[in-house]
């Protein structure tokens, strides 16, 4: 039988029915401290920020509160999350293409610390909201710096028509941004952020980004006389999923991109002082599985089909991204394998595949399967179709669990009906 945290899936699957996301809490523990270990500079103040889309809720800002760590926040939900965790809102990053009227006020009421301001218009909202509620705010923000990176390749001048920041081409929209938010006697212009892409393989598409984004640095001072002391160099780092996986060690990557800021601070006479990233996936994604039970066995002309009492509706990843995932059977994990077998969930779409082939030993009905790193995007992007309640959550360690969120039930799916 194996173990999550210590604790034995099969009871952790008696205990809080399937399908269930736990978490082995020291997995997460030890990112966080590695995290914290070995984003350091003797040369800058560094940060790093949970990105909390990847997972949250309040235990998970708890955690990594515990750990000192920054968090970013997307909207008045994970904002609300935050200030019912009691995490210090002047810690908060607030993020997102188009915060509405609302969230933002809500941030500087809450005494959000920074808002990365994506574009004019926010600039423009946000200045005159600051002024008239007499709240002062620190500001990044957002550069669009021409690099796109997702997975094992990155691509630089790629994409400079993205939804998210300003590129540096789009001229007329910088400066009038940044005449904005150096205007604001309520805003302090900190520095700029961006953000190339996700589960990124390759370190050089970070060091090319640190490069771009101080070179920005010191064309905002020349250009347009604005002093800005921080970078943030956004999230991306990879995790393993499969054996295709190879993500860079954390303490390499967290050197080269660190060995880079120093070489380009140089240039700058040491302007920047702070350097900040905000990983999501890499804390929490290898430290997530899925149990689910397993249903019905079915042969197809073609495909030997095992059925899941989750799917889409817990990970919609695999049907969205086309993500690859690795599972194991509870008890069986020695066993030869048998078939291959398409994992299916019970979604009523065709798309509900959650592993496409894999080899496994022989399954039967009632059989703990446990798909494995599920814990990044996966609660967060849960959804209800088919009106199936949203699994439990469990961090498991030191041989127990216990529940973080608890299981939805059918009367949690009407509550707000009429
Ligand atoms: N910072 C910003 C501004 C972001 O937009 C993101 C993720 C992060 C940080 C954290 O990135 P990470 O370290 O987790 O890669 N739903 C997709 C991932 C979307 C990522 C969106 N932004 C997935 O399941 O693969």
């Amino acid at each position: 039988m194996a173990e999550i945290g210590g604790a034995a899936i099969r009871k952790l699957a008696e205990t809080y029915g399937t399908p269930l996301y736990a978490y082995d809490e020291d997995v997460i523990r030890n990112r966080l401290s590695d995290y914290m270990k070995y984003f350091r500079s003797d040369e800058f103040e560094t940060g790093v920020l949970y990105a909390s889309k990847a997972f949250s809720c309040k235990e998970m800002i708890r955690l990594i509160d515990s750990y000192g760590l920054y968090l970013d926040v997307v909207s008045g939900g994970e904002l609300y999350t935050a200030v019912q965790a009691g995490y210090d809102c002047s810690k908060i990053f607030f993020h997102g293409n188009n915060k509405t009227f609302t969230e933002l006020r809500e941030a500087l009421e809450y005494g959000v610390g920074t808002i990365v301001v994506d574009n004019r218009m926010e600039a423009e909202v946000l200045a005159g909201m600051a002024q008239e509620m007499k709240k002062d705010v620190h500001v990044l923000l957002r550069i669009n710096p021409g690099i796109e990176a997702h997975t094992h390749q990155y691509i630089v001048t790629a994409h400079v028509d993205s939804k998210f920041g300003i590129s540096p081409l789009s001229e007329k929209e910088m400066a009038e941004t940044v005449q904005i938010l150096s205007d604001c006697p309520y805003i302090h212009f900190d520095g700029i952020h961006a953000h190339i892409g996700s589960q990124i393989f390759d370190k050089r598409a970070f060091e090319e980004e640190a490069r771009k984004m101080f070179e920005f640095a010191g064309k905002l001072k020349t250009d347009f006389g604005v002093c800005v002391n921080t970078v943030n160099l956004g999230g991306g780092f990879a995790a393993y999923y499969t054996a295709e996986d190879h993500p860079i060690p954390l303490q390499e990557v967290c050197e080269s991109i660190l060995a880079v800021c120093s070489e380009e601070n140089r240039k700058l006479d040491g302007q920047i002082r702070r350097v900040l990233i905000e990983p999501g996936r890499s804390i929490v994604a290898e430290a997530g599985y899925t149990l689910y039970t397993a249903g019905f066995i079915k042969q197809t002309p073609n495909r030997l089909y095992v059925f899941a009492d989750g799917g889409m509706s817990d990970n919609i990843r695999p049907a969205l991204y086309q993500a690859k995932y690795d599972m194991f059977v509870d008890g069986k994990e020695n066993d030869p394998v048998y078939a291959k077998y398409t994992l299916a969930g019970k979604c009523c779409e065709s798309g509900d595949i959650l592993i496409g082939e894999i080899g496994l030993p022989k399954i039967m009905p009632g059989d703990i399967l446990v798909m494995k790193t599920t814990g990044a995007y996966g609660y967060s992007m849960a959804s209800h179709y088919n009106k199936l309640p949203c699994p439990a959550v469990v961090f498991a360690g030191g041989g127990s669990a216990r529940e973080v969120i608890r299981r939805e039930t059918y009367e949690d799916l009407t509550s707000r009906e009429v």
